[in-house]
């Protein structure tokens, strides 16, 4: 049996810095996307950057439609896994719907219910499915990459607060109750990253508050993955803990902004 990490979401942006942290540890990986042409395009990049790991792409979509979580895709995929005769010792939750936009007064419920089922419900169909075989196999480990948003809001993203908060009672949940399997579950608590949207919108980007931080900058995606790697590697005796990375940004009362 051979022993990989899940990484899901991780065709762009922080997913990739995740995958790549666990290739050049010597880890085997396993990553999932919803497009197929974007998974092999990653597929490509990975293996030709790191051809002594091995590395496995899968094309999974989510949702059915924005109430139905696509359970079937996911058994399926483990089903594969097992067929192989691969183990998942280590599962990353890092793809998330961000909700954005999604005001209370203009939009309709379902895109409340596509974040929620998203970020809480097909993560915890994939924890189940995972779980069950750490379980048969002496442990393993499961972290979720959160958001500082799930403890502090920040405008029209209603949805994405609620589920990112969920999701670390989820997480506690967890720890609780698969800690007696040697299965650990944590969470990595983001503040800002610099992914391909802050490129996209340097506007924007130059005057947000959130870049006010302590530090005096925000996350790239490799402090991110660094973080993800801790609590997978060398947390042995940690479960439903929290590791916040965000410059310091949450521990302010309001951000210090410089007059210039
Ligand atoms: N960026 C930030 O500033 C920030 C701040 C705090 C927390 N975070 C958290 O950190 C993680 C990574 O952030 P990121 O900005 O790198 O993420 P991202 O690029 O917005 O999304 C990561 C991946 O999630 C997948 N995804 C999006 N909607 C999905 C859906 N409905 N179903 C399944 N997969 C979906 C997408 O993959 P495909 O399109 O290839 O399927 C996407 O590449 C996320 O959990 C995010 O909530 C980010």
């Amino acid at each position: 049996m051979k022993r990989y990490a899940l990484i899901t979401g991780a065709c762009t942006n922080t997913g990739v810095d995740i995958v790549e942290k666990f290739a050049s540890e010597g880890k085997n990986v396993v990553f999932t996307g919803r497009d197929s042409n974007k998974v092999n395009t990653a597929l490509e990049n990975y293996r030709a950057k790191f051809p002594g790991v091995d590395i496995k792409g899968y094309a999974i979509t989510s949702l059915l439609d924005e109430r139905t979580v696509n359970e079937q895709a996911v058994v399926e995929m483990f089903a594969d896994f097992d067929k192989k005769d691969m183990f998942i010792e280590t599962v990353v939750l890092n793809a998330a719907d961000q909700g954005l936009g999604i005001e209370i007064f203009k939009n309709p419920i379902t895109d409340f219910m596509r974040v929620i089922n998203t970020n809480m419900t097909w993560n915890y169909c994939i924890c189940e499915n995972a779980a069950r075989r750490m379980k048969e196999n002496g442990g393993g480990g499961i972290v979720f990459v959160n958001s500082n948003t799930a403890y502090r809001a920040i405008p029209d993203r209603i949805a994405y607060s609620a589920s990112k908060s969920g999701q670390l009672g989820m997480m506690r949940a967890m720890a609780l109750d698969l800690g007696k399997y040697n299965i650990r579950v944590n969470a990595v608590l983001p503040g800002m990253i610099k992914t391909d949207r802050w490129d996209k919108n340097p506007e924007f980007y130059k005057t947000v508050p959130s870049r006010y931080t302590p530090i005096g900058d925000v996350a790239v995606g490799k402090d991110i993955a660094d973080a993800v790697w801790y609590f997978a590697e060398h947390a042995r005796n940690t479960t439903g803990a929290e590791l916040t990375v965000d410059g310091g940004n949450t521990i302010q009362l309001y951000p210090i902004i410089p007059e210039k």
